[in-house]
């Protein structure tokens, strides 16, 4: 691709596009759903290009999954090779060094100590396997989830996700055995209480529910999203992460932190949860983890990893070589291209411009976030806080005309989610905060 910003050749969607979508709309079910009507042909770095010419900057990489890039060098290269080497053995067959070695990298990475490391392919899978192995692990079923969270499409994820509309809702019944807990969200702390002492409360409200509703034996395992992603981009504060650590191992309870979305360097650390100081039991990645193939993981305390017999844990794709080497490749480009620290001044510089459209429009409520994941939360009135979701739809598509993508989220629907490519650059990223501060205005 040689344009290096946005380029609009026609309208949005452009013709191709338009026939192309006639055909999904005849031949792909509706539940399938897009944010952007428009059909990628190329991708590299934080550009999109359409069939019909078009180039958009792209704040949702992929929903999280493209930190690095689009077809990073690095990257292309290594699914290359491996796949003229072979594509599929099966790891349940005749076992392979990408695997093995990717399960190094991601032992020594990870905050855990003595850690074991297992793949699939998807987020919800991983999920899926982290409570099957706490459940082996304690012998107890209970699987407690934090309000609002999201971890999933299949049944069990389904159950545990927190959105009734689009995520739930007829898809009942649903996995028994499964219990919310309050979601310390500062910007709807309703109380009088400091954020702080809110988010301790909410933690404090679980170690009661262990006393009353529930008891530490019948609790496998609590799962909670560094940030929330679906949810709507709420950073969990520092002092609930680390009292939720304590409540856990006090009770036996393993601790999963769902890294699937904030994973990867897209924080300004390899996990969001390295900047909380505390260890998790299991930890489950995905999404930036393989820069576009199918590939999850589960690490996780050695112990507890070895919990789970012989074949009660993977599946035939689980850990497809093809992934594991691209995967090696992305964690040499988050080390050789610093993508840490870019995450940290990307957010620093998103954050900065977001916040200064905060100032000047009051339909924006809050701006949050952690590194390069940030959300922007739209209210109708700042003081009630009433969600403003008409409001996302309108800014979304004024902004892709001018060839920006950006994308929604929230439990109330009334979040835009920030999620570039990291190697984004800072004509990109002003050219784009522009159109969206524009975007705002034109959607008033
Ligand atoms: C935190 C979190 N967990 C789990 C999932 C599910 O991942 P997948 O869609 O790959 O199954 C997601 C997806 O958005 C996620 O953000």
């Amino acid at each position: 691709m040689t344009e290096t910003t946005a380029k609009i050749v026609t309208a949005i969607p452009g013709p191709k596009s338009l026939e192309l979508l006639a055909r999904r709309n005849a031949a792909v079910p509706r539940g399938v759903s897009h944010n952007t009507d428009i059909f990628a042909e190329t991708a590299k770095g934080a550009l999109i290009r359409d069939v019909d010419g078009n180039v958009f900057i792209d704040f949702a990489a992929g929903i999280g999954v493209i930190n690095v890039g689009h077809c990073a060098d690095e990257v292309v290269a290594a699914i290359k090779e491996q796949t003229e080497r072979y594509i599929h053995t099966s790891i349940n067959v005749a076992p392979y060094e990408p695997y093995v070695a990717l399960a190094e990298r991601l032992n020594a990475a990870a905050p855990i100590d003595n850690a074991k490391t297992m793949f699939v392919n998807s987020g919800a899978e991983a999920v899926e396997n982290a409570v099957k192995i706490a459940k082996k692990f304690t012998g107890r079923t209970g699987i407690v989830t934090v309000d609002g969270s999201f971890h999933g499409r299949t049944l069990l994820t389904m159950s545990l996700t927190t959105k009734v509309k689009p995520y739930k809702d007829g898809f009942g019944p649903f996995a028994p055995d499964t219990y919310k807990i309050p979601c310390p969200n500062v910007y709807r702390n309703a109380t009088d209480l400091s954020s702080d002492e809110f988010a301790l409360s909410c933690a404090e409200e679980f170690a009661q529910m262990l006393q009353i509703s529930l008891s530490p034996e019948m609790v496998a395992c609590v799962i909670i999203e560094p940030v929330q992603g679906e949810g709507g981009f709420i950073p969990m504060p520092v002092a609930y992460l680390k009292r939720m650590r304590e409540i856990c191992s006090e009770n036996g309870i393993v601790l999963i932190i769902d890294e699937i979305q904030s994973g990867m360097a897209r924080t300004g650390t390899l996990f969001a949860i390295e900047q909380a100081g505390i260890a998790p039991d299991l930890l489950t990645t995905s999404k930036s983890l393989a820069a576009g193939l199918p590939l999850s993981a589960v690490i996780g305390r050695a112990d507890i990893m070895d919990a789970a017999q012989a074949g009660g844990i993977g599946g035939t794709f689980a850990g497809n070589p093809v992934a594991c080497a691209a995967a090696l490749a992305v964690l040499d480009n988050i080390e050789k291209y610093d993508l840490n620290a870019k995450a940290r001044k990307l957010g620093e510089y998103l954050t900065g411009r977001l916040n200064e459209m905060k100032a000047k429009y009051p339909v924006v409520g809050d701006v949050r976030g952690l590194g390069a994941m940030i959300g922007m939360e739209f209210v109708r009135d700042r003081k009630t806080k009433e969600p403003n979701k008409e409001i996302i739809g309108k800014i979304t598509a004024n902004a892709l005309r001018h060839g920006v993508i950006f994308i929604n989220a929230g439990i109330l629907s009334n979040v835009i989610r920030f999620l570039p490519p990291l190697v984004m650059t800072e004509e990109q990223a002003e050219y784009s905060m522009d159109v969206l501060d524009a975007a705002i205005a034109e959607s008033l």
